[in-house]
């Protein structure tokens, strides 16, 4: 950070008037002359000319970007240097903004205009907000500009989720990451294409709607509904959502199968293994090869060790994909490209399966009606997995547009981020990059496999049962709770288990208190005591402070952590950021110097001040997270929503506070979760705990 030569506070000298003004209205400026006696019209003029400079020396400091800079430099001087449009614009802000200001002291405040220093004072001061107001809207095109056009795609997808049934806290949990990391990159200024889906074809999907005495089509409409409705109750910012039943899906899955075959990579044999349908996939071979190493373990009696149900007999006459082709280019692939397969110990496992040679799979069912027909045989139709992994090139094409491969890959592809489940790892980090080779089509740049959510150490799914429920989890707690305590407590990598005593406990600790209280009472204090404005600018109020150094070393952590995927790391940093104000407001309470009258006035609004200006730091930070609760901090702050919709990373940098900014009336940001403890069941020393005020019905944990 560049060190600013911006008048100093003078502390020593007496403040003039303090008690005189202490109940009535001070203007910003008023405030700011209070503070600083000796600041005068040019100084402060002076200042925002400095400002201005500071700006755009930030905004070309980055030599990388230069270009992109000196475009929107630019840009922002012919809209504002240019006489006669500039001047213009100038000339308007100006009258508008001095009338205002005066109406707003003349009529609404009913200041004596006397006391206030006369008409000219008051004119003076519409001109000084005039100027701020035109450098400001300056220094917001020139960003602007610079991040139109030019920003950079980043494309990341969650999988498609089967719809044999309505989603759980498992499935919602891909997607609050994915989530997280979409807002995440969109504040860094890319253009994000976020995808998720619906998993739609095949034989599990038949078989419940089976079950459901559906149509598999109504059966599909119907969850996948159930998926958009919750990931609207989770606030998850999609862009993207792909159906695998969508008729242009299908078109490029076909054309696909087209171009892999073209490429002599399909070919007609005989299969026979045991089968899980749950998993839809092979997961013993009686076929040859038999010496592979590459099949998992099943448990006794057949059964899958991921669902616990014993795998069918199966033999078929079927097409397969030539996998055992790709082996050593994927080996290269592994080797060059480390950061292809994340978390690192992913990418071993992932290593290991190639090293031990790769079998050929099957990609296409005669046992199963539902699905794509293979092209020129429509007796077998396309292996549900073959299918579904389109659908991340499926998503990119444009409803209008001509269903096609090349149209679709055009528009985004490669994907920057697959992020998946760990189950599904081999699909992603094995079958899926050959089947893309064998097509001509580029590889995506990661995939990244997070670990399971489980219930007494058991993966938490469809399957077995043991599921959380995500919208009655929503309904009590709300979505910033339930975003929060999933990514913060369980590392984004490994398993996670569930408690709700521990959710409460985390959810109260960090959001309601060291956010949330932090927040209210430092706002409570600037109302009562400084007219909830903001007397002087927090660049200002805080040079040289502690903890403005502190919270600058921990956002640029919780930057690096956001970018690294470590999302329980990122929160943490920013959580420190609000247990760091907390001890400096604790220390220097101001509310004891505000009583001493004028002598601790200066110190106690500039401690307030910076509190208030770590808030605003740590709402920025944890919105890719915590969206709505960072949006109520920044309303709170008095900041609009369509402020709080374009904020971006960049303005997590120290000094957004402005002098004469003036913040909303306290009011809590985030309710602590009360709950009635009832009488511990001695037979099941599970806790079990129900909410005081809200009567709906308690979490449902089916036990495996
Ligand atoms: N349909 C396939 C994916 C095809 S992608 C082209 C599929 N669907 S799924 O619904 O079974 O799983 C979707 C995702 O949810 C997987 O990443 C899986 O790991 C994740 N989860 C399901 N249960 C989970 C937990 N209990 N915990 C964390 N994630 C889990 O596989």
């Amino acid at each position: 950070m560049r060190e600013r030569k911006s008048a100093k506070l003078n502390q020593q000298q007496p403040q003039p008037q303090l008690q005189h003004h202490q109940n009535g209205h001070l203007s910003p400026f008023k405030l700011a002359k209070l503070l600083d006696p000796d600041a005068s019209w040019d100084k402060l003029i002076g200042f925002q000319i400095e400002k201005l400079v500071f700006m755009i020396q930030d905004q070309l400091g980055d030599v990388l970007h230069w270009t992109r800079q000196a475009l929107g430099l630019f840009c922002g001087l012919i809209w504002g240097a240019i006489p006669l449009v500039g001047g213009l614009w100038f000339l308007l802000f100006a009258a508008v903004s001095t009338g205002i200001i005066y109406a707003y002291y003349a009529i609404v405040l009913k200041v004596d205009e006397e006391e206030f220093g006369g008409h000219g004072a008051l004119l003076q001061e519409g001109l000084f907000a005039s100027i701020s107001v035109f450098l400001d809207a300056l220094y917001r095109t020139c960003s602007a500009a610079n991040t139109s056009n030019t920003a950079e795609r980043f494309v990341l997808t969650t999988p498609l989720y089967y719809v044999n049934a309505p989603p759980h806290m498992g499935s919602a949990y891909t997607t609050i990451a994915a989530d997280a990391i979409a807002r995440f990159q969109r504040l860094l200024g890319k253009k994000v294409v976020f995808i998720t889906g619906t998993d739609e074809h095949g034989e599990k999907i038949a078989n419940a709607a089976a079950g459901n005495g559906s149509t598999p089509i109504k059966h599909c409409d119907s969850v996948s509904q159930a998926y958009g409705a919750l990931w609207r109750e989770l606030d998850i910012s999609y862009d993207k959502f792909i159906r695998t039943t969508n008729p242009n899906h299908e078109a490029i899955v076909k054309e696909f199968y087209s171009r892999v075959l073209a490429n002599g990579d399909i070919y007609r044999a005989d299969y026979e293994g045991l089968y899980c349908v749950n998993c839809e996939e092979y997961k013993l071979y009686l076929c040859e090869p038999v010496n592979l190493k590459d099949e998992k373990e099943l448990l006794e009696n057949k059964c899958c060790p991921v669902h616990l149900k014993p795998c069918l007999d199966r033999k078929e006459d079927n097409y397969f994909f030539a996998l055992s082709k790709y082996q050593k280019q994927l080996e290269e692939i592994l080797e060059e490209n480390p950061d292809f397969v994340q978390p690192s110990y992913r990418l071993h496992e992932v290593q290991g399966w190639v090293k031990n040679g790769l079998r050929d799979f099957s990609i296409s069912r005669t046992s199963v009606d539902w699905g794509i027909p293979v092209p020129s045989d429509a007796k077998q139709t396309i292996y549900v997995w073959f299918d579904a992994l389109l659908g991340y090139i499926s998503a990119l094409s444009e409803e209008e547009e001509q269903p096609s491969l090349q149209n679709a890959i055009s528009s985004g592809w490669p994907a920057s981020l697959h992020l998946i489940g760990k189950d599904i790892l081999r699909f992603h980090a094995v079958y899926w990059p050959a089947m893309l080779m064998s097509a001509g089509v580029s590889l995506p740049k990661k995939v990244f496999g997070h670990g399971f959510l489980t219930k007494d150490g058991l993966k938490m799914g469809k399957s077995l049962g043991n599921t959380l429920e995500p919208t009655d989890l929503v309904h009590r707690f709300g979505p910033d709770a339930v975003r929060y305590f999933f990514l913060k407590e369980v590392e984004f990598g490994n398993d996670g288990d569930y408690s709700e005593e521990r959710f409460i406990n985390i959810v109260n600790a960090n959001l309601a208190n060291t956010i949330g209280n932090l927040l209210n009472r430092t706002l409570g204090l600037l109302r009562k005591n400084c007219q909830s404005t903001i007397a002087v600018d927090s660049a200002i109020a805080a040079e040289g402070n502690t903890l403005k150094d502190a919270v600058e070393k921990l956002v640029e952590k919780a930057r690096q952590h956001y970018e690294n995927l470590e999302l329980s790391s990122a929160c943490a940093a920013v959580l420190e950021i609000g247990s760091a104000g907390n001890v400096y407001i604790d220390e220097k309470a101001p509310w004891s110097l505000f009583k001493q009258g004028e002598s601790g006035f200066t110190t106690a609004s500039k401690d307030l001040i910076i509190v208030l200006e770590a808030m605003r730091i740590v709402a920025i930070a944890l919105s890719p997270i915590t969206p709505s609760l960072s949006s109520k901090i920044y309303t709170q702050l008095g900041y609009s929503e369509d402020q709080f919709s374009s904020i971006t990373w960049s303005e997590t940098r120290w000094g957004g506070l402005k002098q004469g900014h003036v913040t909303a009336p306290p009011k809590p940001v985030f309710s602590r979760i009360d709950l009635e403890t009832e009488p511990t069941n001695t037979t099941d020393d599970t806790k079990k705990t129900s909410k005081k005020k809200d009567k709906q019905k308690t979490q449902k944990v089916v036990e495996a």
